[in-house]
């Protein structure tokens, strides 16, 4: 029976919202399984273009339902916000076309503060948050003191629970980071506001996945961020807090880990990182440059700039390892054009050692120096080519070269933002019911 994960597999970014929308087509239901609105995945469709940070990127497709799983971490305010233009826009006519778990967690307004404070006070050695209160809230649910949806949308157990925690939130905000406290009454004014708000979308639905995949639905788990932003597999401490690779769309959708029938990765052309953190390829020159103007590399959450390098086949295999990936969609092959070399780290060096694993160790990892293979470069646009064998016979070796390194296929290329600018080098995501 078919189940589909997308996962990033680099740093973010590598173009999962356009992926995802376009495997919508032969998808029933999309699930988010885990972050929050620290994501901003990027959808164009007939020329315009749609940001979403919370809901499913399956959205755009009427028929289809979305799913937010109980491994996500819920900002209501964004939540609803999102859901109010969505709207406006003539989408999510159907308020049944949305599901919200009531096991999520709720980012509220002190895990914003505590984040923001936080990044403030460790300067320079700051993560590079997006400032969403992301991590702040996932620690929340590990200690045991977080507010699931299902308690923020009754007024009585939000009152409860915010009894039991906030006195301690006050004192870690004003005592230990030098902020403000939050008063009781302004946080039951804000769930006053937005609670009945989403409450028409709150269900349990690990309940409803569980009975649509009986009945033969097809499901596509959305994952957000990149492998290497994994808490555990990623560079940590320069992570997010939540596990990004695909065994968590088992977790955090309630679903078990049989229902994972197919885990593609996506990947861009060349690797982007946003925050702090080691980068070996990153490239400090015109070239880095050229990949941020062409590729448009600015954070679609945070509007922050993109570091930009070179392909890095040491994180790709340490993400083909992690998510055990069945293929790789390989997007903004276009970005490429026009330069004369291409680059791809094919190893790393070590003192004077070569390294082949992904170092778990920073100070190894930042030590390590890129041991690069070079590729001809090619001048033409890609923007219209929609077959493998309209590509310029540069840009077909380097694709080939990167599959043949890999290991694994490369199933689809994409070759600009929008939803039909891409062809497959695999027919099988191509039909219905294939997944
Ligand atoms: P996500 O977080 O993985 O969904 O990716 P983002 O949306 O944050 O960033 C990807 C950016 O690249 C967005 O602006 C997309 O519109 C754009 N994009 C996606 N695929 C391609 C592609 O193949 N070529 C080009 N030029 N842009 C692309
Ligand atoms: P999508 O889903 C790129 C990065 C932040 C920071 C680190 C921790 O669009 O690919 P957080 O706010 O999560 O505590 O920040 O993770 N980060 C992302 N980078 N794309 C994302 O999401 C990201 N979500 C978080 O920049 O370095
Ligand atoms: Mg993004």
């Amino acid at each position: 029976m078919p189940g589909l994960v997308v996962v990033g597999t680099q740093w973010g970014d590598e173009g999962k919202g356009k992926i995802v929308d376009l495997f919508t087509e032969s998808a029933d239901i999309v699930v988010r399984f885990q972050g929050g609105n620290n994501a901003g995945h990027t959808l164009v469709v007939n020329g315009e273009q749609t940001i979403l940070h919370l809901i499913p990127s399956g959205v755009l497709h009427r028929r289809v339902r979305c799913v937010i799983g109980n491994g996500v971490v819920v900002d209501p305010a964004v939540c609803w916000d999102e859901i109010r233009s969505l709207k406006k826009r003539g989408y999510l006519k159907s308020d049944r076309q949305l599901l919200i778990s009531d096991r999520a967690h709720v980012i509220l307004p002190y895990h914003l503060k505590i984040d923001q404070l936080r990044e403030k006070r460790k300067a320079a050695a700051k993560i590079g948050t997006t400032g969403r209160g992301i991590g702040p809230a996932y620690e929340d649910k590990m200690a045991r003191i977080g507010i699931r949806v299902g308690d923020f949308i009754s007024a009585h157990r939000f009152q409860k629970r915010l009894q039991e925690v906030l006195p301690d939130k006050n004192r870690y905000l004003t005592q230990i980071l030098g902020g403000k406290a939050i008063r009781k009454s302004e946080l039951l004014a804000w769930q006053r506001r937005l609670a009945p708000r989403l409450a028409p979308y709150v269900v349990e639905t690990a309940a409803s996945l569980a009975k649509w995949w009986q009945q033969g639905k097809r499901i596509l788990f959305e994952g957000a961020q990149g492998t290497s932003l994994d808490v555990d597999h990623g560079t940590y401490p320069f992570v997010t807090s939540s596990n990004t690779v695909a065994a968590n769309a088992a977790t955090g959708s309630g679903l078990g880990p049989q229902v994972l029938n197919e885990i593609l990765g996506v990947s861009k052309a060349y690797t982007t990182r946003v925050g702090s953190g080691p980068f070996p390829t990153e490239l400090d020159d015109a070239v880095g440059e050229h990949l941020r103007t062409t590729g448009g590399e600015f954070g679609a959450t945070t509007g922050r700039s993109r570091r930009c390098g070179w392909l890095d086949l040491v994180l790709l295999r340490h993400a083909i390892r992690t998510n055990g990936l069945t293929g790789i969609v390989l997007t903004k092959l276009d970005v490429l054009s026009g330069l004369k070399t291409i680059q791809v780290c094919t190893g790393y060096e070590y003192r004077g050692q070569k390294v082949t694993d992904f170092p778990s160790d920073l100070e190894w990892l930042s030590k390590c120096r890129p041991i690069y293979k070079n590729f001809r470069g090619w001048q033409d646009s890609l923007q219209g080519v929609r077959r493998f064998r309209q590509l310029p016979r540069a840009a077909q070796q380097y694709v080939r070269a990167i599959e043949k390194a890999l290991g694994v296929p490369i199933t689809l290329v994409s070759v600009g933002p929008a939803r039909d600018a891409h062809f497959f080098l695999r027919p099988i995501f191509k039909r219905r019911k294939t997944y």
